[in-house]
């Protein structure tokens, strides 16, 4: 699956007139994107392709959608840019930075648009690439902004490209406010820049079939006012209907209220001990000194969604049990709102909708919580027969009081 071992595709291109034919290419992607726009303003898009879909930044100027094909080995992305100004800037880089990062570059002289495969050095000048890769498919205006739909294979074999593999991807944006006269004049500290991890080659897993008996219920913030904060977690306590009996969890999803798609960073919901009989109500911030001691005994994991997931499977032949005796019925969700631009006014009903059915499946499912830092060696390819972890305590840990 991996990308190295494709023959780099233009290999047999004589190296020295590499940079003449560069830049022709160079001039020839320049296109009339404003009339092109112009034209298509107003058309209904057609029923997405993509899969996958991420806001790159927190005012939700930018979006991302993609789509993978093994096969191909390539990655076709649609960026669609709310309020376009003079362009964009977007790409890749090894941490996040805008300086040794890859680019694509969509800006305008004033006159005439230009889309072109880019780089910028560690001092953060652009040039232009030698060979481009990314491969501009359309560029439309719709009601929404302007969506431009490009693709690039995962491995390009320019060294000033960056190689897309599994795992982690550092996403970089910048917005140009003004025109540049050229790609080299592209001054990147006078921009509006940021970065977006994401996981852009996501493993294909079959999708378990839902049974027909499946119900859902939605766990949701009760229209909660966003705090102009950079972060806040958010705590809000509700519950199961009385005598609601034992059922196993199949499937879940996130509910993230539209418009708000940057600023909704993960989300949990707990289940509380039954050690308790009842828990008081509660909706505010989780660090908030009005919190009721008690909400510390919710910590049973029920569902977990960070940004950038998509909906999660059980297998067919298990489930995670909630409901019944023996179990509490108050759940508290829990949602990180991530505002670095301290978005004033923002309302808010995310949460979770949880797939449940009363017909249990042959294992209860559970959660386990390792470790006390999130590493990337914790993270379990799909697919695996076996996964060793190994993990030290002291001999504190161990003690039996
Ligand atoms: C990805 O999207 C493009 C553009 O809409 C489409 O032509 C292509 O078939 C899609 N590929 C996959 C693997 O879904
Ligand atoms: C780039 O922009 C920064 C910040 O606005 C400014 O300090 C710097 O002088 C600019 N560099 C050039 C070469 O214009």
């Amino acid at each position: 699956m991996q990308a190295t071992s494709r023959r780099c595709r233009w290999a047999s291109i004589p190296g020295p007139n590499m940079r003449e034919a560069a830049s022709m290419y160079g001039t020839a992607v320049a296109i009339f994107l404003v009339i092109l726009v112009a034209a298509l303003q107003g058309s209904v898009p057609p029923e997405s392709p993509f899969p996958y879909h991420i806001p790159l930044d927190p005012e939700g100027t930018l979006e991302l959608s993609w789509n993978v094909s093994y096969v191909q080995e390539d990655v076709h992305f649609q960026l669609l840019v709310r309020g376009l100004k003079a362009g964009v800037l977007f790409g890749m880089s090894d941490r996040g930075e805008l300086e040794n990062a890859d680019l694509v570059v969509l800006w305008t002289d004033g006159g005439r648009s230009y889309f072109a495969d880019a780089w910028s050095d560690q001092k953060g000048r652009v040039h232009l690439d030698n060979h481009q890769d990314y491969q501009l498919l359309q560029a439309q205006g719709t009601p929404d902004g302007l969506v431009l739909l490009f693709k690039r294979p995962f491995a390009t074999c320019d060294p000033k490209d960056y190689l897309i593999e599994d795992g982690t991807v550092h996403l970089v944006y910048g917005i140009l406010e003004e025109p540049f006269q050229s790609l080299e004049a592209i001054n990147i500290s006078s921009l509006h820049t940021g970065l977006q991890r994401v996981q852009l080659l996501k493993p294909e897993v079959p999708t378990p079939a839902v049974p027909t008996d499946t119900r859902t219920m939605e766990i949701r913030a009760p229209d909660v006012l966003i705090p102009s904060e950079e972060t806040t977690y958010w705590c809000y306590i509700t519950e199961l209907p009385q005598g609601f009996p034992r059922h196993h969890i199949v499937m879940y999803e996130p509910i993230v209220t539209e418009g708000n798609e940057a600023l909704v960073h993960h989300m949990e919901v707990f289940q509380c001990t039954a050690t308790f009989e009842s828990f008081p109500h509660f909706s505010g911030p989780c660090d908030s000194k009005m919190k009721p001691q008690r909400l510390s005994y919710c910590r049973h994991v029920l569902a977990a969604w960070a940004l950038g997931a998509k909906a999660f499977y059980y297998p067919e032949e298990a489930g995670l049990a909630f409901g019944g005796p023996g179990s509490s019925r108050y759940l508290r969700l829990e949602v990180h709102y991530h505002n670095p631009l301290k978005i004033p006014g923002r309302r808010d009903s995310s949460g979770i909708r949880l797939y449940y059915t009363a017909t249990l499946r042959r294992f209860d499912a559970g959660i386990m919580e390792l470790g006390l830092v999130y590493t990337p060696v914790m993270a379990i390819p799909p697919q695996e027969t076996a996964f060793v972890l190994t993990g030290y305590c002291t001999d504190k840990c161990t003690q039996l009081h």
